[in-house]
């Protein structure tokens, strides 16, 4: 790049810090649920206050990190990195990650140097979660990767864990990075900042405007330039579904959803995630409409919401109107942090409510019994403390609060990830998910209803209202309204067709590269979703491609074979396809909750200790790939412990044998998980 370039370069966050004269300190943040996000800003307003500097806080895919050798030896970076998947980056950082991994990084100045970053000092915190193998695997590695280029880290290695309180984590790391930073810090010659929080700078200026007209947001998603569906610009698909376990005798129900990839020029592999970006429950947007006092009109006014750092992206796609924010665009269901709440309680006009909110503030203890463990998002919170201080209404409380206060307390709405349940060569445009709706009661007298499948379970009723001349007599608990424009398909007369925002995200969850090479898959409830996929890619490989087809287990479990059985009427035809010389592959099922067995449970890896023998012989003599889909927190590890076992009594290793086993499986890819806590 000749020097007009770099000058020019939007992405040369370098520049923009230089000509805002903001250099002492740049914030990134690789983020991908927005907890990271949320904690970056926080550590920007928390500096604005503590030494009246504004740093930049900044999406690391928006700028270009190889201009990091030209930042100046006084500035100081610190770096927000979420952890994903096996130790992944996010999404947002790949393109640094991929930087660092680089044999020779070349930074801007791009000659050969030994110590390309021997300048830059860095502070980073990583998030992560201690359920996994690779717990802050993403951070963690950044960190070596940048002490290898020169890079002088200040302070402690932050690794948060979503398993036991992230927020713990963050703040005992906070309490040695700000005397740290202060101590690293060319300090501005303005000092410490004692403006109250009242006159702190808000994030965002909201203008209202009239509806002249002109083109505004109802829950389109994406940058309309980009020409490609992505997860920046993702896919209206139509969608289609029906219930796996009508025989439900509970509200759990599990969804198949097929989306129509047609038109999209989008492709998958088997093994691949679908993203669903969700809209939330109507029920939820008017509990925050009423507190806040928006009346209809004002719900539907066409408002701009413009960052007052120039350098934040708005919060959603503008112009929209609010009632289109909180529908499409706004986490509703996320739980307020402490600072979250301290936003708001400056602008409480009522004293009693004001001091419940300072108490949570205060009170680590209650703020987890009241927020944490009740999960009470911002909404029931809100309503629960006006109740708790004895009001019936929020009129003189919470109804004087700025709407762009309130905006300030939300993160985006995000998409959700499910593993594909199909196979590529065989349904190559036509992708399923399998969605088990979740819900559940932290306290007796509350339901929480998770956001994504009860979306999609509402999208069902509507699909199977339409197509049934009975209504159900039920009232919804999960209610969508005005689906995102464009994403109801009108011209059509019956039955309503929806279109939901999709995109495609690459995993590293594969079939081995031959088909004859046996595998052993273990995925108990909607952990059988990739198998599905895997076994049907197997039936296409031998009956189209004509291909030998090894050893194919699959360990199902779930609680009654007459109710979530997943796709048991497909299984037979499946395996009687492959269906091999010695007719070892087969689905052998775990139903824990049959009649006749209280008390003794039968799970997958009890089925897996049953077959031990088969199972070693096949990873140990035959090398079967091993795979895992569900639940990390329990199942995973008994799993793991299974196979560990089966070495011991089978291959007649000791402990650290069967352990340095498994260990060499998942380094040469033989051991893969695809997990979630
Ligand atoms: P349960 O709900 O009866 O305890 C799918 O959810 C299946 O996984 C269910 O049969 C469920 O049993 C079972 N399951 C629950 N905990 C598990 C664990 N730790 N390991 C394996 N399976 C488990």
């Amino acid at each position: 790049k000749n020097s007009q370039q770099v000058k020019d370069d939007p992405r040369n966050f370098v520049k923009l810090m230089n000509d805002q004269n903001r250099n002492e300190l740049i914030i990134f943040y690789g983020s991908q649920t927005g907890t990271g996000e949320d904690y970056a800003q926080r550590l920007g307003k928390e500096c604005k206050k503590r030494y009246n500097i504004q740093p930049m806080v900044a999406d690391i895919e928006s700028y270009d990190l190889r201009y990091l050798d030209t930042l100046s030896k006084d500035s100081i970076v610190v770096f927000v990195i979420s952890t994903y998947g096996e130790g992944d980056p996010t999404d947002s950082a790949v393109e640094f990650w991929e930087l660092l991994h680089r044999d020779v990084p070349t930074f801007s100045n791009d000659c050969a140097m030994e110590n390309p970053l021997g300048h830059l000092r860095y502070f980073i915190f990583g998030l992560g979660n201690r359920t996994y193998e690779h717990f802050n695997g993403a951070s963690i590695a950044m960190d070596k990767k940048l002490a290898k280029l020169g890079a002088t880290r200040l302070g402690e290695l932050g690794a948060g864990d979503d398993d036991a309180s992230l927020e713990d984590d963050f703040m005992a790391w906070q309490e040695q990075f700000w005397p740290l930073l202060s101590d690293a810090m060319v300090k501005s010659e303005d000092g410490p900042n004692n403006n109250n929080e009242q006159q702190q700078q808000r994030a965002y200026t909201v203008t209202e405007k009239e509806d002249d007209g002109s083109f505004y947001y109802m829950g389109e998603l994406g940058d309309a330039q980009l020409t490609t569906w992505s997860a920046k610009r993702p896919y209206p698909a139509p969608v289609d579904m029906y219930d796996l376990t009508p025989n439900s005798r509970d509200q759990r129900h599990c969804l198949h959803v097929q989306v129509d990839l047609s038109n999209s020029n989008m492709s998958y592999t088997t093994g691949d995630h679908l993203g669903i970006w969700p809209t939330n429950n109507e029920l939820e947007i008017s509990l925050v409409a009423s507190l806040f006092g928006w009346s209809n009109e004002r719900l539907d006014k066409v408002i701009s919401v413009c960052p007052t750092d120039p350098t934040n992206k708005p919060p959603f796609p503008q112009p929209t109107t609010l009632r289109a924010a909180l529908r499409h665009y706004l986490d509703l269901a996320q739980l307020p942090s402490r600072s979250t709440i301290e936003t708001l309680v400056p602008y409480c006009s009522d004293d009693k409510l004001k001091s419940f909110l300072q108490n949570l503030i205060d009170d680590k203890a209650d703020y987890k019994r009241v927020v944490l463990d009740a999960v009470r998002n911002l909404g029931q919170l809100l309503s629960f403390a006006l109740l708790s201080t004895g009001r019936v209404s929020s009129e003189n409380a919470l109804q004087d609060i700025p709407l762009n206060v309130v905006l300030e307390c939300y993160s985006r709405l995000q998409p959700r990830y499910y593993s594909i349940s199909s196979s590529s060569s065989e349904s190559a445009t036509k992708v399923t998910a399998t969605a088990v709706t979740l819900q559940y009661n932290p306290t007796a007298d509350r339901t929480i209803y998770g956001v994504n499948t009860n979306y999609l379970w509402a999208i069902n009723e509507r699909l199977a209202a339409a197509a049934s001349t009975t209504s159900s007599a039920e009232t919804p608990k999960y209610m969508i309204e005005g689906p995102r424009r464009q994403y109801l398909d009108q011209n059509t007369t019956e039955p309503p067709h929806f279109k939901i925002p999709v995109h495609l995200r690459k995993s590293t969850f594969r079939l081995p590269a031959s088909s004859s090479t046996p595998v052993i898959m273990v995925g108990p409830g909607t952990g059988v979703a990739p198998f599905r996929g895997f076994i049907r890619e197997r039936v296409y490989q031998k009956q189209v491609l004509g291909e030998q087809v090894g050893t194919t287990v699959l360990f199902f479990g779930c609680r009654r074979s007459t109710e979530d059985y997943l796709y048991a009427d497909e299984w037979p035809e499946l395996f009687t396809a492959l269906e091999g010389d010695n007719n070892a592959s087969r689905i052998i099922t775990a139903f824990s909750r049959e009649p006749g067995q209280e008390g003794k449970k039968v799970y997958v890896q009890h089925r897996l200790a049953e077959h031990g023998e088969e199972m070693w012989d096949l990873l140990a003599n035959h090398g079967a790939h091993f795979y895992v889909c569900g639940d990390a927190k329990y199942m995973a590890k008994d799993v793991q412990q299974a196979v560990m076992d089966m070495a011991q009594s089978f291959g007649g290793l000791t402990v650290d044998g069967a352990s340095a086993f498994v260990q060499t499986l998942r380094k040469s890819n033989r051991y893969v998980e695809d997990i979630w806590a």
